[in-house]
């Protein structure tokens, strides 16, 4: 009998440096034995958005710490791994290089395989981890720089449905936080004073809403945020929360829009019953609530991992690997890394149309 496999991950796309370590039993039960994370964000603060050189920087200056932490929290040292994972893309180029490179030295070093991970399919298979769900499944990606829908038919073999043709969601919440005065990262400003907010104050648009196809738009939205905001100025704390408000629910009624129509379009394709959220934005209660209305009405179950493991962490990265090495699919030691890197190869480019859906 084989002992179970340890897989150490290693994520380094963004502006989180991160290192985890996951056990996989042989029937497919993971275990986190470690997750530690630790954000830049302090260090991009002043710029507004992360600064892609300050980022790979910061990499370098703490990943080994990082590993080290995530090797003995999990009371474990290198010779019982039975793996290394990185995220490879997409991402930063040069953070991926810094996790990349080190995922390569410490397989070299001990003898132990590489496994090149796609990020986004590391949260698309977050469920498993947190809660052994197998596909197929819908995943809603919503974070600072990815939204989409995707149908995860198996582990590695992914159908995107929808993606934005612009901003992703997160992006929207901090931009339109900038837009008002509210301190970064946006989603949770923007959240926290929408609750005293009335959100049928402003009319805003509800982009791409009814349209076949499940992708997102969000520039017409800010743009519809920004020219409210022109006309209500000056602002005081009560039009802000209208604003912040009633942004909330376009967004809500818009992802909610979208959503179903993946489900519809995924249904036709497998036999989906549940609906997975992941990314940052998956933080948002009033999006929550708006995604669990969904689901009860198109009978399916709602599935949000712990709001630490949908956000960017290792322990995902770590899962991916550890899902493809019991697959025996490996990666060789010269894979470069990615910065653009799609799940699904087959997916068409989606081209903006200008159009952003009906006024609510
Ligand atoms: O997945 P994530 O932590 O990081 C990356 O995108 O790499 O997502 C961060 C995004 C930010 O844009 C942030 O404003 C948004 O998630 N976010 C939220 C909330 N919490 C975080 N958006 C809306 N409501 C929230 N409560
Ligand atoms: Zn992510």
């Amino acid at each position: 009998m084989g002992r179970t496999p340890i897989v150490l991950g290693i994520e380094t796309s963004c502006d989180e440096t991160a290192a985890a370590v996951v056990a996989r039993t042989a029937d497919g039960q993971g275990s986190i034995l470690s997750s530690v994370v630790r954000s830049q964000w302090e260090q991009h603060r002043p710029y507004g958005g992360v600064v892609p050189e300050i980022a790979a920087r910061a990499h370098v200056e703490c990943l080994d710490e990082i590993i080290a932490s995530a090797l003995s929290e999990a009371g474990i040292g290198f010779d019982d791994l039975s793996g290394v994972a990185a995220t490879a893309g997409p991402g930063l180029i040069g953070g991926l290089l810094v996790g990349l490179t080190a995922a390569k030295a410490i397989a070299l070093v001990h003898g132990l395989p590489l496994i090149a991970v796609n990020h986004l399919e590391a949260h698309a298979l977050t469920a498993g981890l947190t809660e052994g769900l197998k596909p197929p499944y819908v995943l809603l990606l919503v974070s600072g720089g990815h939204t989409q829908l995707l149908l995860i038919e198996d582990v590695g073999q992914y159908v995107r449905l929808g993606t934005t043709i612009d901003d992703a969601l997160g992006e929207a919440f901090d931009k339109t936080a900038k837009l008002l005065g509210l301190p970064q990262p946006g989603g949770p400003s923007v959240e926290k004073a929408a609750r005293s907010g009335r959100a049928d104050r402003f009319a805003l648009p509800r982009p791409m809403l009814g349209r076949a196809e499940p992708h997102f738009s969000f520039a017409g939205l800010k743009t519809a945020v920004r020219h409210a905001a022109q006309a209500a100025a000056p602002l005081d704390d009560q039009a802000i929360a209208d604003l912040c408000a009633s942004f909330e629910q376009a967004v809500v009624a818009t992802v909610v829009d979208r959503t179903r129509t993946a489900l519809r379009i995924a249904r036709n394709r497998a036999a989906v019953d549940v609906l997975v959220v992941a990314g940052g934005v998956a933080a948002n209660q009033r999006l929550r609530a708006g995604l669990s209305d969904l689901a009860s009405r198109e009978g399916v179950r709602l599935s949000i991992p712990p709001i630490a493991l949908c956000t960017d962490n290792a322990a995902m990265v770590a899962w991916a690997g550890a899902e493809h090495l019991a697959r025996h699919d490996t990666s060789a030691l010269d894979f470069a890394a990615r910065a653009r890197w799609p799940l699904d190869a087959d997916a068409t480019p989606v081209i903006g149309s200008g159009r952003l859906g009906t006024k609510a």
